[in-house]
């Protein structure tokens, strides 16, 4: 039987366009997909939008326009973008679907009627653009006496509601006891640290119905109040697969989750709320949360009011998708904060891309028509030389590299491995001058090298296709393994002018 593998993205806010940060996960996403598929395995891969809570209802509000016209016409935005970059999504759930708002309600009857959701009150603050509860003490104080939330800064809001409360406090040790555990559950170190430490300090109750808007999932028990956003977010991971419907055949075969991939800023709802409710429903808790860093532009925080927001669909329009594709995910090592520049973008396009691939592709194509009309030789009696044994080498060492540089989600340093490859195939090129080979008549030892260099780029195809697929199949139609001849086409990478 295949090995399965279920992953998800964050369900984006759809108060807003998507942007290089949304990109950025779901690429990311989509790369892990692409290669476990490859390698055989049973993927189900999950993206969508979270379209209920205050956020996108005032967001509607704004644009004159009812929050279900507004976030029908967002949604679209998002499943557009993630066409147009290549996303290879299994399914895409929208947090106002029919189905996940039935599962919601039976979770939340459920927990009601098991005692871990009991009725109170709320009093304290809320940031309505984070969609988060504080408590006075977190929040930092500006000159005009507002209320900051610590994560974005802009004011938060007071609040005081009757209110339902999650019973987070119960699953303070059994949460603590699974982290300690399980050392692969949140991902990087640093996320595991900071969730440890926060845990530790004492959970409290969490709020998780709102009366003071309309716009959420309807708690049937007390149809005044609506489901705290994230309540109902988190439960997608389950509902997309049909927990707890009679068409439950998804959520037996992939859940848990191999792995839930998110911003670091959202760790906290998915490695505390989030497996403190499955453990309140008896559920196994996925094996790893992933909270990758933060990217700037050209050092500010990406923000609208700044206009600095990067358009991953206007840069892939420019540049080419897979440009895009490649950049974001080799430029910083995931986990780590980056920054994005246009500079950095274009070096990196002309260094890796037009010069490193670019050039190994056509200068093997070139020689392959040059000297032997075309036709990748097979040679029959070469002498092994010490530089063919090296590249050799090297074309067995890297898949398994790759892999497991893949496997640890480091997806710069599988980059980087496959970089190396094609960095010392340039270097055999120069080394090995097939030019003067072919001048000496040296025959032979000419088709080996064009042979190895076929090789290398035959690898390479399949090793970048989960990062790069549209790149990978225009190699492979220039390669041509399966016809006679090799069909060299155009750059794939033309330079670009700075
Ligand atoms: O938080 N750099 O949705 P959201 C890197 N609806 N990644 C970024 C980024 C940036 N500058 N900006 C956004 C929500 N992201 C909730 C999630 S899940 C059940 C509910 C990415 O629209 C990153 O993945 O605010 C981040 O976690 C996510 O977008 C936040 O998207």
């Amino acid at each position: 039987m295949k090995e399965k593998f279920y992953l998800t993205t964050p369900l984006y806010y759809v108060n807003d366009v998507p942007h290089l940060g949304h990109a950025y996960t779901t690429i990311a996403a989509d790369v892990l997909a692409r290669h476990k598929r490859a390698a055989g395995c049973d993927v189900h891969f999950l993206t969508g939008t979270d379209e209920h809570g205050q956020k996108v209802w005032k967001a509607a509000e704004q644009n004159n326009l009812s929050p279900q016209e507004y976030v029908d016409k967002i949604v679209v935005r998002f499943r557009d973008a993630w066409d147009k970059l290549g996303i290879s999504y299994d399914d895409f759930i929208r947090t106002t679907d029919r189905k996940h708002e039935t599962a919601v309600q039976k979770i939340f009857g459920r927990l009601l009627r098991q005692g871990d959701i009991y009725k109170g009150e709320y009093e304290g603050w809320y940031c309505v653009p984070c969609e988060t509860y504080w408590n006075e003490s977190d929040l930092a104080e500006d000159m005009e006496e507002r209320r900051l939330c610590p994560d974005c800064g802009r004011p938060a809001d007071r609040l005081r509601e009757e209110t339902y409360y999650f019973r987070l406090s119960k699953y303070q040790e059994p949460l603590l006891r699974h982290i300690e555990a399980n050392p692969d559950f949140i991902r990087p170190e640093p996320r595991r640290n900071e969730i440890v430490q926060f845990v530790k300090q004492g959970l409290k109750d969490l709020s998780v119905t709102r009366t003071a808007f309309p716009w959420g999932i309807v708690v049937p028990e007390d149809p005044r109040h609506v489901v705290y956003v994230w309540f109902d977010a988190l439960i997608n991971y389950v509902s997309a697969l049909g927990y707890l419907s009679a068409d439950d055949g998804l959520f037996r075969k992939f859940w848990p989750a191999d792995v839930h991939l998110m911003g670091k800023e959202i760790v906290r709802f998915h490695a505390v709320t989030w497996p403190c409710l499955l453990l309140a429903l008896g559920l196994p808790l996925p094996k790893k949360i992933f909270g990758h860093g933060w990217w700037t532009v050209e050092g500010a925080k990406m923000s609208k009011s700044r206009g600095n927001v990067v358009d991953p669909l206007a840069l892939s329009a420019e540049y080419g998708v897979d440009a895009v594709r490649y950049f974001i995910l080799r430029e910083v090592p995931f986990g780590v904060d980056g920054d994005f520049s246009m500079n950095s973008f274009i070096n990196r396009y002309n260094a890796d891309l037009a010069n490193d691939l670019g050039n190994l592709l056509s200068r093997t194509l070139t020689m392959v028509e040059k000297y032997c009309e075309s036709q990748v030789p097979s040679p029959k009696s070469a002498v092994m030389d010490d530089l063919s044994r090296e590249l050799i080498g090297l074309i067995k060492e890297t898949p398994g590299l790759v892999d497991k540089y893949m496997d640890e989600l480091a997806f710069s340093d599988a980059l980087t491995a496959i970089w190396t490859l094609i960095s010392r195939a340039n270097v055999y090129i120069e080394k090995q001058a097939p030019w003067t080979l072919a001048k000496n008549g040296e025959k032979e030892r000419l088709a080996l090298v064009l042979v190895n260099l076929v090789e290398v780029l035959t690898l390479v195809t399949a090793l970048i296709a989960p990062f790069m697929p549209e790149t990978a199949e225009k190699i492979k139609a220039q390669i041509n393994l399966s016809g006679e001849k090799v069909v060299k086409g155009a750059p794939l990478f033309p330079r670009i002018q700075k």
